[in-house]
């Protein structure tokens, strides 16, 4: 088939796109690269093209912009993991800044008050992680995909994810290769908590006993637990029948210890989660008499440091499991008088009317808050919304919708729960009234 296009382009970075590629255009066409910053002039391999946009990987340019470091990671930018590397780290804030910043001025809110950036580790942060397994010429590569190919990265280490689930990466590699059928292992994931370390380990066909046993080396090896996945997430168990299914964490500025299973959603950044809960509750202030409603609530990660403050609370979620884990974490840290929660599908415009609130609390996935924000945020006791976001675009659109209401943007800020990748977390307050939120 012949190509639609050349193997490499050289062009003017003229922008940094919000998923960290540079930006430009060969002939009235758009390219995006890794590794390319504004103000370079890069030449870069096509790797894709998608929608008439040209993908591709720059080379290092010998005129290099004055916001470039060497990437202190070797895999970048081939590995898919990090698309910032080779930025400064105080300009990868600014750009995640003005990122929100740009995209909620796009829907005409104005936020009354910028909050400064919120960092905290830069390396081994990452306690969740789904990496990709491929078996090439014999040789198993354990990592995370490459930029715009399903190709796994051959890395035997990593900057990012946490200590022992970097360390182990080789002897995983090496276990799997071992296995009797190491090309039916499409995948692991990794799960930490303050303590335990586990690899969620998806295989598609039997396991022998000689496969449990060299798993059971590489748990005696690493002090990382293997959960296999045979099917579904239902069919997740632990290696060693007899041993302990969920792991744990701390939010010891609440008081709060957190009990979860491999399979559920927790906040990829640990110590940057401890922050984004205090931060959270500070500009909230549920006050004792109060009432809070917590949406995508998880295993309880907001809802229980609201009835530690003695406010309660009601949780909804539409994961079964993470519903009963929250039930339980809230009985075990002594809340459940003040906290309860239940299962809903929140997406659904059918779901049921919710409690009547002083505050909601709102950290949905990446789609945003779905269609029944309108109906939510109608309520006349409501009096402050602090919402929770990993897409900046979804949070500008929703707070573009909350202005309508009446609810402005009173402030925001965001939280660099994943350094070196292009990812922006955002914390905002939004108040009934105040500042003139649209345009
Ligand atoms: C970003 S996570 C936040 C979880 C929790 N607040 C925390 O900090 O750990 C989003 C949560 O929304 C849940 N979720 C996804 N789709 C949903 C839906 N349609 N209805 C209710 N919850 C949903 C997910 O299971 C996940 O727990």
């Amino acid at each position: 088939m012949a190509r639609r296009g050349p193997r490499e382009v050289t062009f003017e970075v003229t922008d940094l796109g919000d998923d960290g590629l540079g930006v430009g255009a060969v002939d009235g066409r758009e390219v995006r690269a890794r590794n390319a910053l504004p103000g370079e002039s890069v030449s870069a391999r096509v790797l894709k093209r998608r929608r008439g946009v040209w993908f591709g990987a720059a080379d290092t340019p010998e005129a290099a912009s004055s916001a470039r470091v060497a990437a202190p990671c070797p895999n970048f930018p081939r590995c898919g993991g990090c698309a910032l590397q080779h930025l400064d780290y105080g300009r990868q804030l600014e750009h995640k800044q003005a990122t929100l910043a740009d995209l909620l001025g796009a829907e005409g809110v104005a936020p009354g008050r910028w909050r400064a950036p919120v960092s905290g580790p830069r390396f081994h942060y990452r306690y969740k992680a789904r990496l990709g397994v491929r078996v090439v010429g014999g040789e198993p590569l354990v990592g995370f995909r490459e930029g715009f190919s399903n190709r796994v990265a051959r890395m035997t280490d990593c900057l990012t994810l946490a200590r022992p689930f970097a360390a182990m990466l080789p002897e995983l590699g090496a276990t799997i290769a071992a296995l009797r059928e190491p090309d039916r292992v499409p995948q692991v994931e990794v799960a930490g908590g303050d303590r335990d370390f586990v690899i969620i380990l998806r295989h598609l066909g039997e396991l022998d006993e000689a496969d449990l046993r060299a798993l059971s080396g590489f748990e005696g090896r690493t002090g990382v637990r293997v959960f296999l996945q045979s099917g579904g997430y239902d069919t997740v168990q632990p290696l060693a029948a007899d041993a302990p299914s969920s792991l744990t964490y701390a939010v010891p500025e609440f008081g709060l210890c957190l009990s979860f299973l491999p399979t559920d959603f927790t906040q990829v950044n640990p110590a940057m989660n401890r922050r984004l809960v205090q931060r959270t509750l500070l500009a909230l202030a549920p006050s004792p008499g109060e009432h809070v409603v917590d949406l995508f609530c998880g295993i309880g990660n907001f809802t229980l440091a609201v009835a530690r403050l003695g406010a309660t609370v009601s949780g909804f979620e539409s994961a079964a499991g993470a519903v009963a884990r929250a039930g339980i974490n809230a009985r075990r840290n002594g809340l459940a008088g003040r906290a309860e929660f239940a299962v809903a599908d929140l997406y659904d415009a059918r779901c049921p009317t919710l409690p009547d609130a002083d505050c909601l609390l709102l950290d949905p996935p990446r789609s945003g808050a779905g269609p029944n924000l309108e109906r939510w945020a109608d309520s006349s006791r409501l009096s402050r919304i602090a919402y929770v976001s990993c897409n900046p675009r979804t949070f500008a659109a929703d707070a573009a919708r909350l202005a309508t209401l009446g609810f402005s943007l009173q402030e925001v800020g965001i939280f660099d729960m994943f350094p070196h990748t292009a990812h922006v977390e955002t914390l905002g307050l939004f108040v009934r009234g105040g500042v003139a939120a649209r345009g």
